[in-house]
């Protein structure tokens, strides 16, 4: 990218995005994160790539963020914004589970210490349906290596991405799930465990969210709109 002229850096200035920042984040313990389909002022533009991480740099500076976390952010993206940031994001939030275990933005987020936070860890029953995915907690290969270590799919699964280096944030409404999700730290998986499941990948087809459905139903015309 090149330098911003004077008149983008001047449009900078003028952007209000700080101050909205500021109303939402009244506490510096917050982290702040950075979406490219949802957060830019003006998204298609290249001004609006280089600017959002500055404000973002702007609000650890001030003590407002303590560190700075993007999501859905893909390996190009990740590329890009380290290239430009003085400030690199600490973390990238993205869809990650059995079937969609995007092993090269893993690889390259753990050669340039940006941790990779895996939202949907355990395979967003209710989204994987709707998709007509078979869900990993039914996947026979988990069923087996949960009975040998008297755990549930859900624990395998979760145990799986902590041995695979990334952060999992499965979500429950149930206090016992809540529990028994936290619950994988007792048992650790074989090596041949860890690779029968690594196998299980589908790539792009195990993708969950993104389309034209969804979450991501408002983002798909946006030009950064890419999560592979
Ligand atoms: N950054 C993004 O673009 C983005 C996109 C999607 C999601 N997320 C975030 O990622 C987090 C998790 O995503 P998610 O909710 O889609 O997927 P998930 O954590 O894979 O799945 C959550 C679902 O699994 C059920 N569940 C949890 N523990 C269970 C267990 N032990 N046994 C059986 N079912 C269990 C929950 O039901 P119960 O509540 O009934 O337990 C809930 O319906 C959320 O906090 C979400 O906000 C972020």
């Amino acid at each position: 990218m090149d330098p911003l002229e004077d008149s983008e850096q001047e449009e900078l200035e003028a952007l209000d995005t700080l101050e909205d920042f500021e109303e939402v984040l009244p506490d510096p313990a917050e982290d702040v994160l950075l979406d490219p389909a949802v957060e830019v002022s003006d998204p298609g533009s290249e001004l609006a790539a280089q600017t959002t991480p500055l404000v973002m740099e702007s609000l650890v500076d001030k003590g407002k963020a303590k560190s700075i976390g993007v999501s859905n952010f893909n390996l190009s993206q990740v590329k890009r914004i380290l290239d430009v940031a003085r400030i690199k994001p600490t973390n990238n939030q993205v869809e990650l589970y059995l079937y969609l275990q995007q092993p090269e933005l893993v690889q390259f987020c753990k050669d340039n210490d940006v941790i990779v936070c895996a939202y949907s860890p355990i395979g967003s029953p209710n989204t994987a349906f709707r998709k007509n995915i078979q869900h990993p907690m039914t996947d026979p290969v988990v069923l087996e290596i949960a009975k040998k270590h008297g755990k549930t799919a859900v624990q395998v699964l979760l145990r799986f991405l902590i041995q695979y280096g990334v952060v999992a944030i499965p979500k429950s409404s149930s206090p016992e799930r809540l529990r028994q999700n936290a619950d994988i730290f007792d048992f650790e998986l074989s090596d041949e465990e860890f690779n029968r499941l690594k196998s299980l990948d589908k790539g792009p087809a195990g993708r969950l969210f993104g389309g034209t459905t969804g979450i991501f139903e408002d983002c798909v015309k946006h030009p950064e709109y890419s999560l592979l």
